[in-house]
């Protein structure tokens, strides 16, 4: 059911913790499910040069939320922002199409992480922010199988 690659990222996480004086936190929830996820990213001019999360959910967000640090860690804000689910569940080999939907939350806490980068930085509107962001307000996930695992 699940790839070598997701299982890996469950058991064994990469890049789990905060960062201190992160750049930016984004934290977002599935208020179905209830599963949570907190990123945390370390901007230098412009470059994500560190990425890290925690997230209380079940197994398929945490190996999401694993993969997608790796994915953005190096790269510039733009090219995070360009992430998709897509790519997170391609880079893990697949999911279960009941458990796409934990990908979800993995490209909007990056989003969200930016987002609040960009609040900190304190030079573009919430406007602007939301559409370079792309942020949505609703975050509700009307696919949520409610199959958590109840794991951390
Ligand atoms: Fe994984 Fe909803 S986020 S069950």
């Amino acid at each position: 059911m699940y790839s070598d690659k997701v299982i890996d990222h469950y058991s064994n996480p990469r890049n789990v913790g905060e960062i201190e004086n992160a750049s930016g936190i984004g934290q977002v929830g599935n208020p179905v499910c209830g599963d949570i996820m907190k990123m945390y990213i370390k901007v230098e001019e412009d470059i994500i040069k560190d990425a890290t999360f925690k997230t209380f959910g079940c197994g398929a967000a945490i190996a999401t939320s694993s993969v997608a640090t790796e994915i953005i860690k190096g790269k510039t804000i733009e090219e995070a922002l360009k992430l998709t689910n897509k790519e997170v569940v391609d880079e893990l080999e697949g999911l279960p199409s009941a458990k796409v939907h934990c990908s979800v939350l993995a490209e909007e806490a990056i989003r969200e992480a930016i987002a609040d980068y960009y609040r900190k930085q304190g030079e573009k509107s919430e406007a602007e922010i939301k559409e370079i962001c792309g942020l949505k307000d609703e975050k509700e996930c009307p696919h949520c199988d409610l199959e958590n695992s109840g794991d951390e």
